[in-house]
């Protein structure tokens, strides 16, 4: 198997949505100015933040975080010596209590801090009062269990209350959470682990999904077993379900048995702006995921101020992002962006159509939501489902919607606008990344006329760009790559252990300008449209997965010789994963082949990882350097509508791939 490393050569064409579908979409000309009540009620009102934050981008970060609560005061607001950025350097603060107890102390301990809800009905109510002596309790148990500054914490779990007390607790001591999506398999949770060193695994018995218990205790089992995975001492074990497993003795503890028992008070540590404040796993063009550093100070404060700017939080709204805390957006969205705000928030544990497709709306109608960010992989599913499961409820106390993850499309955006938000909440479009921490590109709500398809432009304080293969600026109308060129207080900080790695992968491109992968375009008004990658990775349902990561999982199979994977546009996912495949002698390709191959996918990486489709051939077409020709593959698979089955190739496509193969073509 040949694959390519993370830099991105020129010529790439951005995709996702083919090229002329986006063409077709940014000359969208329906444009949705601020409803007049919101824009007078807004939280940023003045159209000069633009033009004072790009003057002294220094002075709108520091005024911003002056918001934070802070045991010592910052010396230099920023130090930047690309692509190192050290942001409030000198300052001392800690996350819990910026999210918990300075609400408390100042009188709002009552505050309902999030409504959670569990797939199967059961619901419950926690108050910041309340958070804040569960987040303690924790943190003792953590210390008690050995737990300290700068130790690494795997946190892998269902959508419990259990998991942000987890990771505040984390934060209170010191600790370093990295947490795993609960969907990954035990292999996927194993290397996350090893690579962060991970000390204490905290997890549950399972959690719910589509009606049934997950697996999340076996696969951290499986994970750890006979040394597998050295550093972790210990594991802290949630009760969910309450199926069987197995705890073993002086390794395995239950959370109902020690974090109760603890006092309702912990010493918070005073951390340093640029302390480690979480390492989160994603995926970049090599097989090997990327462990992207966030600290302290900057990531709190871009995700708080981001989120009070963007969504336009007041205190009496009622905010539901619907992603889960195992990806960027939970950990931005769920929990510090918006606990740092003091918001009351919506927690909800399972899949949105079960029981029925009208779960979220009854969610919405009886917590009075106010507020709702969501991907357009899900808008394209309530499309798919209709309208009547929306229309049955009253969703009168939306006032904002946001969309996060893919490009979204026109209709789904003007489905949202209408059937979800009645033609009067205004729809924020928010690009960014696991590496930005934070959204970078999005309307201000209460001052941008937004147009279905265009995240808008950069936020006050963001310098971004559109420019072309040299690095010069697009001019209005046409294409090239995105490019942050200043430091912004969320960024990364690194990728975990490998310096190397993130000068290459984000800063060599343009030199000293970072590069996140995705292809724009800028239309005459200066508006972004966003395309999706222009490198080896794919988006599924707003979910970054690598192409290499799924050919890796499926030449460890023993009767795998070689294997090509792209993503190919899809109406429900965005993208959908197709893998070419060519076997070893003696095996014979057939779909239940097929199947096992998906089902050894789902084993190494994780459900999310299973090729759609996938396609036995002979051969692989490549260039003369040997590089897989990707751009065909994706034609290959995108013309044919492969349906969702194993297929043989057919001659037609053997032969396309046989010229190509023998005219060892480089890809223009
Ligand atoms: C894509 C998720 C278009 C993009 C927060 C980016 C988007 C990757 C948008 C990051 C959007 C995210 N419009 N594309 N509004 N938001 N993306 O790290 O390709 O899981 O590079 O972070 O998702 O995915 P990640």
């Amino acid at each position: 198997m040949t694959h390519r490393d993370d830099p991105i050569t020129p010529g790439d064409a951005p995709r996702g949505a083919s090229q002329d579908a986006i063409e077709a979409l940014s000359r969208e000309d329906r444009t949705f100015p601020p409803p007049p009540g919101f824009a007078d009620q807004a939280n940023v009102r003045d159209p000069d933040v633009y033009e004072r934050a790009a003057a002294d981008p220094e002075g709108y970060w520091a005024k911003a975080a002056r918001s934070l609560d802070w045991y010592r005061p910052w010396d230099t607001v920023l130090s930047w010596d690309p692509p190192n950025a050290r942001w409030f350097d000198g300052g001392q603060l800690n996350v819990s209590v910026n999210c918990l107890d300075r609400h408390v102390a100042s009188g709002h301990g009552d505050k309902v801090a999030y409504y959670w809800e569990g797939e199967p009905g059961d619901r419950t109510r926690i108050t910041y009062a309340e958070l804040l002596a569960e987040v303690c309790r924790c943190a003792n148990a953590l210390r008690g269990l050995g737990v300290g500054r700068g130790d690494k914490v795997a946190v892998y779990m269902p959508m419990i209350l259990e998991m942000p007390i987890a990771m505040l607790a984390c934060t209170r001591i010191g600790a370093v959470h990295t947490v795993v999506f609960g969907g990954f398999s035990a292999e996927s949770l194993r290397d996350r682990i090893n690579d962060a060193g991970a000390k204490l695994v905290v997890t549950a018995d399972g959690g719910y999904r589509r009606g049934k218990p997950s697996a999340l205790k076996v696969n951290v089992d499986d994970a750890i077993a006979d040394g597998q995975a050295p550093s972790v001492e210990r594991v802290l074990v949630a009760r969910r379900t309450g199926q069987d497993v197995t705890m073993v003795e002086g390794r395995d503890i239950w959370w109902d048995e020690v974090v109760p028992r603890q006092a309702p008070e912990c010493e918070p540590e005073r951390m340093e702006s640029e302390d480690p404040l979480y390492l989160l796993y994603t995926s970049g063009t090599t097989a090997k995921p990327k462990g992207i550093v966030h600290t302290t100070a900057g990531y709190l404060l871009g995700a708080a101020h981001t989120h009070r700017t963007v969504f336009d939080i007041k205190d009496d709204d009622v905010y539901w992002c619907a992603a889960d805390i195992g990806w960027v957006t939970g950990h931005s969205y769920i929990l510090y962006g918006p606990l740092a705000n003091r918001t009351t928030g919506v927690m909800y544990e399972g899949t949105p159509d079960f029981p029925a497709p009208d779960r979220w709306w009854d969610i919405v109608e009886r917590y009075r939501v106010s507020v709702l960010y969501t991907a357009p992989t899900a808008i394209r599913a309530h499309m798919k489902w209709g309208p009547q499961h929306a229309a049955g409820h009253d969703l009168s106390s939306l006032r904002l919607l946001g969309s996060v993850g893919e490009p979204i499309n026109p209709e789904a955006w003007v489905w949202y606008h209408h059937h979800i938000g009645g033609d009067r909440c205004p729809v924020v479009d928010t690009w960014w990344q696991t590496e930005t921490g934070a959204i970078m590109i999005a309307p201000l709500p209460g001052l941008t006329t937004t147009k279905p398809g265009s995240a808008s432009r950069p936020l006050p304080g963001i310098e971004a760009d559109i420019v072309d293969g040299d690095g010069n600026p697009v001019p209005p109308g046409s294409g090239g790559y995105l490019v942050v060129k200043g430091p912004w207080p969320a960024m990364l900080r690194g990728i975990h252990g490998d310096p190397e790695r993130f000068q290459k992968t984000y800063w060599d491109r343009f030199p000293g300008t970072y590069f996140p992968g995705d292809g724009a375009r800028r239309d005459e008004d200066g508006d972004y449209w966003l395309m999706g990658r222009v490198d080896d990775v794919m988006n599924i349902s707003g979910h970054r997965l690598s192409t290499t990561e799924i050919e890796s999982a499926l030449v460890s199979h023993q009767s795998v010789a070689e294997a090509a994977v792209v993503g190919t546009p899809d109406d429900l996912t965005g993208e959908a994963i197709a893998a070419f495949v060519i076997l070893k002698l003696g095996t014979e390709p057939s779909v239940a082949f097929g199947d096992e191959l998906r089902q050894h996918v789902a084993a190494k990486i994780g459900p999310i990882a299973k090729p759609k489709t996938l396609l036995f051939t002979p051969d692989l077409p490549k260039t003369r350097s040997g590089k897989i020709m990707r751009r065909l593959l994706r034609d290959i698979a995108a013309g044919r509508s492969l349906g969702d089955t194993t297929t043989l190739a057919d001659a037609d496509v053997v032969e396309t791939i046989r010229d190509a193969s023998r005219a060892g073509r480089d890809e223009e």
